[in-house]
């Protein structure tokens, strides 16, 4: 275990230590904030377990660990031919694909990797895939920290001269490779507007607002203040947040974005107090092979976490639970999209076309 209230920027979220036959470091976010205690992955069950109970969360970082466990998977396995290398890569690309439905960065990362893989001559042998592999997973990791602070200097414009903001769960550091999505607009912002107050949604069930967030705002000295989730309207209505901005997990081809539970009814509260409500998110994050935001798979999760959190029941037991993980809010809610190729302004399919179109041009 290390010192809590080490700065995240210090202790990265994910880390490769060693070469092919390395292992994969992750700070345990269900620790948080209470001890930082770091677990190692050596194997593809190691890091579906990870993924699965929430200790690498957020949908970049998911992405990343995802790739590390294809390297980890492709390790200490004879692969007498390309054809055996072939359906291990595929077992253990299935085996990551099913831990989290909805958060696209993952199957990106997977898909990625495959290709990869079969880009190689033909000829390559197993030890040269593994090395290519491993080159690709810390390209993903490399890649997402540039993108992370392209969105925060992007994003920060947005937000000049606002004296509060609000934000909800955790789209940080600990969610990408560092600094984050939403976070990184707020970092970037708080540079040259030390005086910005942020209000942290505390994110039930799971508190990755409160728990999460706010630790990484107070690492960074960003004046933090967490409210309950169901203050947030009133926050508005007192004028005390003149943005609201979040991350994504999908966003479909219109710019529909399926976030964290609670970020949908943030939206419509948003618009009934005219506050802008921006999503900030890499181009890993966009989905359009779905054409609208219905056809985004939504996670649910155990009821325990609902009724179960506290270390002692919350509700009688044995009642019905819904705990739906995510909602997708409707790009005729959201102002603008921040990526690292600029803003999307307005949120329509042509204008995303449009940013991808430049992308690829690149
Ligand atoms: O269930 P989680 O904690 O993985 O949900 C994470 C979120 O909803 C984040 O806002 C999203 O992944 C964006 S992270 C940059």
């Amino acid at each position: 275990m290390s010192e809590p209230g080490k700065p995240s920027q210090d202790l990265p979220t994910l880390k490769w230590t060693g070469e092919v036959d390395g292992h994969l470091e992750l700070i345990d976010q269900t620790c948080l904030p209470g001890d930082l205690v770091i677990r190692d992955c050596r194997t593809v069950a190691d890091v579906e377990q990870a993924i699965c109970t929430l200790v690498v969360r957020g949908a970049p970082a998911i992405g990343i660990a995802a790739a590390y466990g294809v390297c980890l998977g492709l390790q200490a396995v004879e692969l007498p031919s390309r054809a055996a290398l072939f359906a291990q890569l595929d077992q253990v690309i299935s085996q990551l694909a099913a831990t989290r439905p909805t958060a696209v960065n993952l199957t990106w990362a997977l898909e990625r990797l495959r290709q990869a893989a079969l880009a190689l001559p033909s000829a390559s042998d197993p030890q040269a895939i593994r090395q290519h592999l491993l080159a690709e997973a810390r390209a993903i990791h490399d890649e997402d920290r540039r993108m992370c602070h392209a969105i925060g200097a992007y994003g920060a414009p947005l937000l000049a001269g606002l004296d509060g903001v609000l934000t909800h769960c955790n789209a940080g550091g600990l969610a990408t490779a560092e600094f984050g999505t939403a976070l990184a607009v707020i970092f970037a912002t708080q540079r040259t507007q030390p005086k910005l107050r942020v209000f942290v949604d505390e994110t039930r069930p799971l508190l990755q607002g409160s728990r999460l967030t706010a630790w990484e705002l107070r690492q960074q000295g960003v004046d933090t203040t967490v409210i309950c989730d169901s203050a947030a309207a009133h926050v508005m209505q007192a004028g005390l947040v003149q943005a609201v901005v979040t991350g994504a997990d999908r966003i479909a081809a219109n710019g529909d974005a399926a976030n964290k539970i609670g970020t949908y009814g943030l939206a419509v509260a948003a618009a009934a107090h005219d506050i802008p409500f921006y999503i900030a998110a890499p181009s890993s994050t966009f989905d359009r092979s779905l054409s609208t935001g219905d056809q985004i798979p939504i996670e649910e999760r155990a009821a325990a976490e609902v009724v179960g959190g506290w270390g002692r029941p919350t509700a009688p037991k044995d009642v019905a639970v819904y705990n739906p993980a995510f909602d997708v809010t409707p790009a005729r809610l959201i102002r603008a999209i921040i990526c690292e190729q600029g803003v999307i302004q307005p949120v329509t399919t042509a204008a995303i076309e449009q940013m991808f179109d430049c992308f690829e041009d690149i």
